[in-house]
């Protein structure tokens, strides 16, 4: 296989935009990565876009044509991948491999969601159906409800308390803050955290990932030929895929996503290198639990010890490792978008350009982009080039 780098990236602003629609927010995320290469939009061979329920939100499918048609590519290759909430970066895996096969040299890889056109109780049914709809969805059972089994079983089993679980949303917000492109910027205290009313017990408003519009974009290029154009890139050194059961029942465990597991494995084997080498972490923290689940499958804390290693300020910016300097899921999740948007925050602490959220002397990145209560995880990992 080839190696593979990012070589420009677009990302918009998250956040409720009611003034912009799927089309503007997709043409100004890859519009920004296509100037970001310096390349020109000609140069591009091929396009993969992750979209989770665009048929749901807005009653518009058939995303792969409207991208290639929105970003002027026709007639390119456009396609559209769609892995729940791992959309994007599934489709950032199929982009890779295509470079890598030698299919392509230069690929866009882009991931939109426009989530606010729908009421709540809307959107909770689209993003249920990410899970089983037979078992889970029909029952009543939302993506919140799900992630607060596995929040119930980790604290039967391990002891993980709800401040602690807080202090993954505390710790979000307080990144977000350094973040132009958050959702929300405003601190908040576990206090708050604690009285911010149950959506699914133990998990309350602020422990949840909100409804959130918005759009990523990254371009990929063969790194010799990335090399040859003397630009600021970052190689993807390991790419990880894998499954799992769709519904909960079927699991071995409630208290680790063994997807995430061996997407880990292999794209730790992949790069040559263990957790110990990660200086900065873009992981999937739809829920405040899935942070702790993450952190542990990761491979950054023994299992059970997750909620401790928040405590103990092991994962805030420039600490043991840091997670999430854009303030992750926490501060917006338009599904689609997620997974591109964590490469786009990578690329730019690899590069040293993340501005007041800068990871010190960040060498070595990973992204985790999660479907579903864990169905699907992928994980990539980057060096400066
Ligand atoms: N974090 C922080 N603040 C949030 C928030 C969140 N997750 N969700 C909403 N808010 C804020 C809003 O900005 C708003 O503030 P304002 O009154 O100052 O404007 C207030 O809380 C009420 O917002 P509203 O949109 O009415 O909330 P809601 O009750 O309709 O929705 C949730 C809240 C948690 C149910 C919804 O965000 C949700 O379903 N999140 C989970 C999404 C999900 O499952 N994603 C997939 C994961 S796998």
């Amino acid at each position: 296989m080839r190696s593979v780098s990012i070589i420009g990236v677009g990302c918009t602003s998250f956040g409720e935009h009611w003034q912009k629609s799927l089309r503007e927010l997709v043409a100004e995320a890859g519009i920004q990565a296509v100037l970001t290469s310096g390349l020109v939009g000609k140069d591009i061979e091929a396009i993969y876009g992750g979209c989770m329920a665009s048929g749901r939100f807005i009653a518009q499918e058939h995303i792969g044509a409207l991208l290639a048609d929105q970003l002027g590519l026709n007639p390119i290759p456009s396609t559209r991948v769609e892995a729940a909430c791992a959309s994007g970066g599934v489709a950032l895996r199929s982009g890779f491999l295509s470079v890598a096969s030698g299919a392509y040299d230069i690929v866009a890889v882009g991931g939109v969601e426009k989530m606010t056109e729908v009421s709540t109780s809307e959107a909770a049914i689209a993003l249920g159906g990410a899970g089983d709809q037979e078992t889970e969805l029909f029952h009543g059972a939302s993506f919140p409800a799900l992630y607060a089994l596995m929040a119930r079983k980790h604290m039967h089993d391990f002891g993980t308390t709800e401040e602690q679980m807080a202090l993954c949303s505390v710790q979000a917000h307080k990144n977000g803050m350094l973040n132009p492109n958050s959702q929300f910027h405003k601190e908040i205290s576990v206090e708050e955290v604690m009285h911010s009313g149950y959506v699914a017990s133990p998990l309350k408003l602020l422990d949840c990932s909100p409804i959130t519009d918005g759009a990523a974009a990254v371009i990929l290029c063969e790194t010799e030929k990335a090399r040859k154009m003397g630009i600021p890139a970052v190689e993807i050194i390991g790419a990880g895929q894998a499954s799992d059961s769709l519904a909960l029942s079927g699991r071995k465990s409630l208290t680790e996503v063994a997807a995430t597991k061996k997407a880990a494995e292999i794209a730790y084997k992949q790069a040559n290198l263990g957790p110990k080498d990660i200086d900065v972490v873009e992981l999937h923290d739809c829920f405040s639990i899935a942070n702790i689940m993450a952190i542990e499958d990761l491979g950054f804390f023994k299992k059970g010890e997750g909620g401790k290693a928040l405590e103990q300020g092991k994962t805030a910016l420039n600490s043991e490792i840091s997670v999430n300097p854009s303030g992750g899921l926490k501060c917006g999740h338009p599904v689609g978008a997620t997974g591109v948007k964590q490469a786009v925050e990578i690329f730019e602490q690899l590069l040293g350009k993340a501005g007041k959220r800068q990871v010190k002397d960040a060498k070595i990145g990973l992204a985790h982009n999660v479907g579903g209560s864990g169905a699907t995880a992928v994980v990539h990992i980057m060096r400066r080039l």
